[in-house]
């Protein structure tokens, strides 16, 4: 049994994998903004430099999960400076007290995402060892990862997991999307052409237990599903399980240009990922079939 301390534990993530975490034995603290009669649960305030000492004591993995909202609230340029520095500054954050508590921490392992490779949409196939895009997402994942990775200065096995979209029963993306679908009103957007790298809950917080119990992990992996899809195959196939009409024309881009500025951009451009690096570890999907995820997040 290790002691496993979540920034962000009280997100969509990270109430999944604390569960899973404690399921299967773990102790799992939670490192949160707020304060609460939970025991298990610390607070930190970033802005303050600011960590209850009590949470980084005694525990042997952090799982670093906290940030703002991506696709919240149009990307002004204070909420960019908030979309960072919720991910870097804390990240920095966590190393400094590690290094000043050194709590014999056995592994660090952070979220990145997808978006580390830039929002565009090609038939290229990226890997762990593609460049990182340029636009701002790429921005917040180099320097999230860079924030990361200083623990391997204090020798602690780091693994970062570049996460596609995650599919879960209730709240994230999914249920966004389903929503003009469920009403008949389902359409691609943009082009539709744009692929969306997606994964399954459940095998991204089974790949969050891998890293802190397969002391092989480390480095960079993708956490996304094996099957490609587009924003079009996804958009049919929710329509599909949910069996409702999808003949709409496609929601042209300039209106969503016009609605959400520069965020639009997550929505209407992607590339494919590979998720070969991590299945090469011996990692097996439950989900490795869009249609198959489906079903089960939607089918009940
Ligand atoms: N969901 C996805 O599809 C997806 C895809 C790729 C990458 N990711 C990344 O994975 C991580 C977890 O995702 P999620 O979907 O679980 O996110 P989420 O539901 O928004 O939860 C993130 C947690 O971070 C904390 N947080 C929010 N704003 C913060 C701020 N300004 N400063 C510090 N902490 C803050 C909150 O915890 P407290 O309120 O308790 O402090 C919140 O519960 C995120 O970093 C996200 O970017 C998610």
């Amino acid at each position: 049994m290790a002691s496993i301390l979540v920034t962000g534990g009280t997100g969509l993530i990270g109430k999944h994998l604390c569960n899973l975490l404690s399921k299967k034995g773990h102790k799992v603290l939670i490192l949160s903004r707020n304060s609460s009669n939970n025991p298990n649960v610390f607070k930190w305030d970033i802005e303050n430099n600011y960590i209850d000492e009590n949470a980084i004591k005694n525990i042997d993995f952090i799982i670093h999960l906290a940030g703002e909202g991506i696709a919240d609230k149009r990307w002004t340029s204070d909420r960019k400076k908030l979309l960072i520095k919720s991910r870097v500054a804390s990240a920095n954050l966590l190393f400094k007290k590690v290094k000043e508590l050194n709590p014999n921490l056995k592994g660090f392992i952070s979220a990145s995402g997808i978006g580390y490779y830039g929002a565009i949409t090609s038939e290229e196939i990226f890997d762990e060892n593609s460049a990182s895009g340029n636009d701002f997402l790429s921005t917040i994942c180099v320097q999230w990862e860079e924030a990361s990775l200083q623990f391997n200065l204090l020798n602690i096995r780091t693994v970062l997991l570049r996460t596609g979209v995650v599919l879960t029963k209730k709240g994230g993306a999914l249920e966004i999307i389903i929503m003009p679908i469920k009403f008949g009103l389902g359409a691609a957007l943009g082009s539709g052409k744009q692929y969306m790298p997606w994964i399954h809950i459940d095998d991204l917080c089974e790949m969050y237990l891998q890293a802190i119990e397969n002391t092989k992990l480390k480095g960079i992996y993708n956490a996304v599903a094996p099957e490609h899809c587009t924003n079009n195959t996804l958009s049919k196939a929710i329509a599909k399980v949910l069996n409702k009409p999808f003949f709409l024309p496609n929601i042209p881009a300039f209106l969503l240009k016009i609605v959400l500025g520069k965020l639009s951009c997550i929505l209407l451009e992607g590339s494919k990922v590979s998720s070969k690096k991590i299945e090469e570890t011996g990692f097996k999907f439950q989900f490795s079939n869009l249609n198959d995820a489906l079903k089960n997040l939607l089918n009940n």
